[in-house]
């Protein structure tokens, strides 16, 4: 192929002094054609203007745009080819007005007050700068940004002491430096903690450096690729895809969870979740019968172990045909699920987007008439197999066919459904090699793969959403893109019964965590194999500081539910369950500030301590904070102590009170019957009593616990009727509960909202103050003294 001469000539200068710049240099100083892959560059700027709310910059061969969305948020777009239509499957704001710029020959610049970016004309790089002219981040001066064919890559500085964390579902270290990933949703049956790609794509990351902060979103859905300085002598990091524009959201906020708001800002936040769905959940592929579901619903209640849902898998179908019930082994969905109401639990039910091929079949016969399959480029409709046998595959993209999608949910809800759990979506087929030519409407499938997942879940969500009538859906799904927070809470696939997965799995959820994703599970014991007893227990411990506590188990493994483990982990399985809800009052209020913020439930502690070179230790790296106030540090199911790095501060052991100097590796007992899990001191945790499941009323006392610290520090207590939307009504109870530890006062705000607390009295209970005592209060407490 022919290399442009101008575009060689707009190759910075340091390229020829540069040793991997061999290839280049003959071609250079010859300044003729050569025969290899087309590479091209930007080249230089030749015309600025102003278009709606962006900056257009045109060099020889690309255009280059700018938007500013708010005074820590700059996007840039680098084309060749720019699509007017400007679609984003994750971004929700839209960018601000007019863009002020100063002009010089050499260097446009844009300040927002808080971010600078200059941007250089000969030839085109883009550098971010704080308001203090200090350098967050910018292109390789040698490289910047090139094609190769239609695949782009920007490559970009890389500082000596940089760590990079996010990318949200991907194994590895939690500090990404030295490693690149893969984006390109993946049916990623029987993944090792090394494997990459897995089933979601989120292209955001934060760079943190010189005690300096940045996020960069790649806003792309082709196939995309980043890598961490992991084959280039640590002298850049790079990032790119394989078509469609390099398109970036910077984030130039100071502060990892500055950072986690704009992008979440940006992208959306999750609504509030059912409360139901926050207890204990049991799943299994699959109970095969309405009758083993309620057996074992019915078991839970008879060992008093607490659990709100139950689960079908692909087995309740008939022939796995979606929006199906097998007349056979669910003969009268309706009073399966009434009978499972009245034991206080809710039901969920899987779809996968497969449509079986069948005439006579409803979603088939609509689907084919109406045109809302995937096609090949002659029009032809692309079959694949997976669970019913061929299939297509519903073009979620289309509005029109998520509509239909979400309305043939009423086979669902009509008899109860009130989950919804969306999977196989990367999308996934036999052979794992859907070919590139299969077609969504104009789109070809390299193209918008990664947000397929989104697309169905949205579709899964809105209909249910509106066939639920005022009630919260729970959508759950495998595959997901940026934004998959608006619409679903996500798990992280099939994992496997070892310890290995048990300590992966915590920084998977907490490195969706950082992306946006707040709603998170991962299947309990583990999908494939089967756990030791030990193993099942001490898993079963982490889930109760997982956002989602799902038991999840793949066909033809032994059984999972908390009795099969024997009498003695039985008794240990239930008072963990019961942990959980216990805790639940603390997790929903968690839940609301992630639904106010973004910030996750969940979160490793990069956020809090993103210099704090501990956090990154492979010892240290799979602690998280669960909550404000929460420290969990995962221990496998072979240890019985192990090294726990404390920030400073002090800290109380969860399960025995003992008091703890921070700001050290401390060594933890860490027995099958107590996982390591710290209370910061000063923490304000609000409990109840042991409930069944959050459809029982329980006793109406809300249990404040207060951990003795110093200074003060204080608690958002936030309550709603867990079901509806009426919360967004200001049907909710929000106070904020302080504490001063010099006085030993706790104060209660005056309530806001107009919903009425399920909970008619309050009951402090102090921990760390040399003796606990409990005062209970009647009507409306404002405030107490614990010395
Ligand atoms: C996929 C899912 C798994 C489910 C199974 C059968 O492997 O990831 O959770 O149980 O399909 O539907």
């Amino acid at each position: 192929m022919i290399l442009p001469t101008d575009s060689l000539m707009n190759i910075h200068p340091t390229l020829y002094r540069h040793p991997t710049a061999d290839l280049y240099k003959p071609m250079a100083l010859a300044g003729v054609v050569c025969t290899m892959m087309d590479t091209t560059v930007p080249g230089n700027v030749h015309k600025i203007s102003q278009q709606h709310n962006a900056l257009t910059i045109t060099t020889q061969h690309a255009e280059a745009r700018v938007w500013i969305y708010s005074p820590t948020i700059i996007r840039v777009n680098v084309s060749r080819h720019f699509d007017a239509q400007d679609h984003s499957f994750a971004v929700i704001q839209p960018p601000q007005g007019n863009i002020r710029y100063d002009d010089s020959p050499d260097e446009l610049s844009i300040h927002t007050g808080e971010l600078e970016l200059r941007i250089s004309k000969s030839p085109l790089r883009f550098n971010f700068y704080n308001a203090d002219g200090i350098l967050l981040s910018g292109d390789d001066e040698r490289f910047g940004t090139m094609w190769q064919g239609e695949k782009f890559t920007n490559y970009r500085k890389l500082f000596k002491d940089e760590r990079f964390i996010g990318l949200g579902e991907k194994t590895g270290n939690l500090d990404r430096r030295g490693s690149n990933y893969v984006n390109w949703n993946t049916d990623a049956v029987d993944y090792t903690p090394k494997s990459d790609p897995l089933y979601k794509t989120f292209p955001f990351y934060i760079g943190l450096h010189s005690g300096l902060t940045y996020g960069l979103f790649l806003d792309n859905t082709h196939r995309s690729f980043f890598d961490f300085g992991a084959s280039t002598d640590h002298s850049m990091h790079w990032l790119g895809a394989d078509g469609g524009d390099l398109n970036y959201y910077f984030f130039g906020a100071q502060g990892v969870a500055n950072i986690i708001q704009d992008q979440t800002w940006l992208t959306g936040r999750m609504e509030m979740p059912p409360l139901w769905s926050l207890g204990y959940q049991q799943c299994r592929w699959s109970y095969m019968s309405a009758k083993e579901v309620l057996e074992v619903a019915r078991n839970f209640r008879k060992l008093k172990i607490p659990a709100d849902a139950m689960y079908c898998d692909i087995d309740y179908m008939d022939g796995f045909k979606i929006f199906t019930w097998n007349n056979e082994t669910f003969p009268e969905p309706k009073a399966m699920i009434d009978e499972l109401t009245a034991m206080g639990f809710k039901l969920v039910t899987i779809v996968d987007p497969g449509i079986k091929i069948e005439d006579g079949y409803k979603q088939y016969d609509e689907g084919v008439k109406k045109g809302y399959f995937a096609t090949y480029p002659d029009g032809e409709l692309y079959i694949g197999e997976v669970w019913p046998g061929r299939c297509h595959f519903p073009d979620f993209y289309k509005a029109e066919v998520r509509d239909w999608w979400g309305k043939s949910f009423d086979a669902l809800t009509e008899p109860g459904v009130a989950g919804f759990w969306n999977d196989m979506n990367e999308p996934a087929a036999w052979g794992q090699n859907i070919p590139g030519i299969m077609r969504f409407g104009d789109k070809y499938m390299p193209e918008v793969r990664n947000a397929y997942g989104n697309e169905m879940s949205r579709g899964t969500y809105e209909g249910t959403k509106a066939l639920l009538k005022g009630k919260r859906p729970f959508v759950l799904t495998r595959a997901a893109y940026t934004g998959i927070q608006r619409y679903s809470a996500v798990w992280t696939g099939d994992n496997t019964a070892t310890d290995a997965h048990l300590l992966l799995g915590c920084r998977l959820v907490n490195s969706l965590g950082i992306v946006g994703v707040s709603y998170v599970g991962v299947d309990i014991g583990g999908f494939s194999g089967n756990p030791t007893p030990e193993l099942m227990v001490r898993w079963n411990s982490l889930g109760v500081y997982t956002p989602m506590f799902r038991n999840h188990a793949m066909a033809a493994t032994v059984m999972r539910e908390p009795w099969a483990w024997g009498k003695q982990n039985e008794k240990i399985i239930k008072k963990d369950i019961e942990q959980r809800y216990k805790l639940l009052p603390y997790i929903y209020s968690s839940f609301y500030r992630s639904h106010q913020t973004g910030l996750p439930v969940a979160r490793t502690l990069a956020i809090d301590l993103p210099f704090d070179e501990l956090v990154y230790d492979e010892a240290y790296q799979n602690q998280f904070f669960f909550g404000d106030n929460i420290l969990v540090a995962p221990a496998d199911s072979h240890q019985r102590e192990i090294d726990v790095y404390l920030p400073a501060g002090d800290w109380y052991r969860f399960g025995t009170d003992e008091k703890i100097t921070g700001g050290d590796v401390i060594s933890a007992d860490a027995p099958l019957t107590d996982l390591p899990v710290f209370i910061r001191a000063g923490a304000i945790i609000p409990m109840q009593s042991i409930v069944q499941s959050t459809a029982e009323q329980g006793d109406g006392i809300l249990q404040i616990h207060v951990w003795n610290g110093e200074g003060s520090t204080d608690f958002v207590y936030y309550e709603d009727d867990g079901d509806t939307y009426a919360y967004e009504q200001g049907a909710y109870y929000k106070r904020t509960i302080s504490f001063n530890a010099e006085t030993g006062n706790i104060t209660f705000s005056a309530v806001e909202g107009t919903f009425t607390s399920r909970f008619d009295r309050i009951m402090i209970v102090s921990h760390g103050f040399g003796k606990t005592e409990d005062w209970i209060c009647y009507n409306e407490p404002t405030e107490f003294t614990v010395r």
